[in-house]
């Protein structure tokens, strides 16, 4: 080792904490998003760099390989819709928790049989948690990906089984603390793990799989903490208590936005409801408009509230939302958007949506900030968003959604929906807002739609 490294090391590693800790909170707002994502790289960076720098390793060729490997796999994984997003993550927890269990691994046979006690016990929490991340997040890519299938699988006694699957798991964990020497067991605890991942995941229906993979991200930091403590890594257990400590925050705000218990996502298995109630579409009248009219309506309004959902995300839609914002503005109309804290397929998806096309940050309104804006606004405008609307969640105590809490656009004058037909949601249930007398349905699709309603509104809308 190069006299002086290690101090080099160590401030590497704390100035590579610090940028963690403020990526964090810089991402907690769009304003200062950009700037979380460049601390986060760095602090990566230099994390990386200091660990060059350790005198443990032995050998630059397999770490070369290693980097080019990963860096042909990373790369095209980065570059994936932003619908995908949600099912990329799942993958890169994936290889994340293969890599920390892996690690465990190694470090398992390199040490046993004399393993002592504390680091077995790490070992093991890092190998149990790491295994069942691997195939748990496989199994969510694979579901939100749609290479499996979405709805829940469920069976008699099934908590049952996986309870009883981790707890056969921890107790070989225990027995390995007291006795390292009966190696034969370490692949057991690991296999049961792995196999635990798969059967956590099977109940869960696909509209669960974005609070799930959080949650899974939580156990890959956990995990990656524990092998900290395994490899004696200070850096690790930083970096790995706050990702364990952000995904479980991170599930727990999706729960409550979607007022569902932990519990309830892990074991209720949510999406059975979905499917079962997909067929209840109702076959009432709804009012229908063209762009020409809608284009009337908004610009007689004096306030406007867009409430955007997954629907401008598939069609991107935001450009075109970034024009009529423009247009109607100019023409004195006060706009804002109303944006729900699960709108879409993942945390802060339409933040990054609108942020592209460069709506300003204070024209955002969140949920809390929204609702009371409804009775004194003109139109709502809901372009491709719907569960998040639905006024069942507020009224209907027998609704899979009731207690959500939602953007009440029902309550403003005007309700203007944007969506291609009357299909549901992701919750796959009818929305009442829809059949309203203040409604009014506008058919097609999210960006050509408002396409159309820009152009009638510049005069090019070819009257004439
Ligand atoms: P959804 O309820 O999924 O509704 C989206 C609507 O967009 C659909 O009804 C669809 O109707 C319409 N749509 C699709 N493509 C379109 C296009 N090209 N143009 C216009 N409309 C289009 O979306 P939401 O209101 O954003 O709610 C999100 C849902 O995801 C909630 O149920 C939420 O609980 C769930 N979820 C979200 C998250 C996060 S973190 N965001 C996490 C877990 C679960 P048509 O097919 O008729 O067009």
């Amino acid at each position: 080792m190069i006299p002086g490294s290690e101090y080099v090391i160590e401030i590497t590693y704390i100035v590579a904490a610090v940028l963690f800790i403020l990526a964090l909170k810089w991402l907690s707002s769009p304003v200062t998003a950009r700037r979380g994502v460049w601390a986060g790289e760095a602090g990566m960076v230099l994390a990386v760099a200091g660990t060059l720098l350790y005198h443990g390793i032995v050998d630059y060729k397999w770490l070369a390989i290693g980097l080019v490997l990963g860096a042909i796999i990373g790369v095209p994984l980065g570059n994936v819709g932003m619908t995908a997003v949600p099912q990329r993550t799942a993958l890169s927890h994936a290889f994340g928790a293969l890599c920390v269990t892996l690690v465990g691994t190694a470090e398992f046979y390199l040490r046993a049989p004399n393993v002592p006690p504390f680091v077995m016990s790490v070992l093991s929490l890092e190998v149990i948690l790491g295994g069942l991340t691997v195939t748990g997040s496989l199994m969510a890519a694979g579901k939100l990906q749609e290479i499996l299938p979405q709805r829940p699988i469920t069976y008699k006694g099934q908590n049952f089984v996986n309870l009883t699957m981790l707890a056969i798991a921890v107790a070989i964990a225990v027995r390995l603390v007291l006795h390292p020497e009966e190696m034969v067991l370490y692949p057991f605890m690991v296999g049961i793990a792995l196999v635990f991942g798969v059967m956590m995941i099977v109940p869960i229906g696909g509209a669960d799989m974005p609070t799930v993979i959080s949650l899974l991200n939580s156990y890959a930091g956990l995990s990656a903490a524990a092998m900290g403590f395994v490899l004696n890594s200070k850096l690790l257990i930083v970096a790995g208590s706050l990702d364990g400590a952000s995904g479980f925050i991170l599930s727990v705000n999706m729960s409550k936005a979607m007022n569902r218990s932990f519990s309830n996502v892990l074991f209720g298995a949510f999406g059975q409801v979905q499917t079962s109630a997909a067929a209840a579409v109702e076959a009432r009248p709804v009012h229908s408009a063209t762009p020409e009219e809608a284009a009337a309506i908004l610009s007689a309004a004096n306030k406007v509230v867009i409430v955007p959902g997954y629907g401008m995300a598939v069609a991107q839609a935001q450009h075109k939302v970034r024009e009529l914002y423009d247009v109607l503005t100019k023409k004195g109309v006060d706009v804002k958007f109303g944006i729900h804290p699960v709108a879409g397929r993942m945390p802060g998806h339409m933040n990054v949506l609108l942020a592209e096309a460069d709506i300003p940050y204070d024209k955002l309104m969140d949920m809390d900030e929204a609702n009371p804006d409804f009775p004194q606004t003109d139109v709502a405008l809901v372009i491709g968003a719907n569960d998040v609307t639905n006024p069942a969640a507020r009224t209907d105590v027998g609704s899979p959604i009731y207690g959500m809490p939602i953007l009440d656009v029902d309550k403003a004058r005007t309700v203007m929906v944007i969506k291609r037909s009357m299909s549901p949601g992701f919750a796959g249930i009818d929305n009442p807002l829809y059949y309203l007398d203040n409604t009014l349905m506008l058919f097609g699709d999210a960006k050509a739609f408002v396409g159309s309603i820009v152009r009638e509104l510049t005069g090019g809308g070819g009257h004439g």
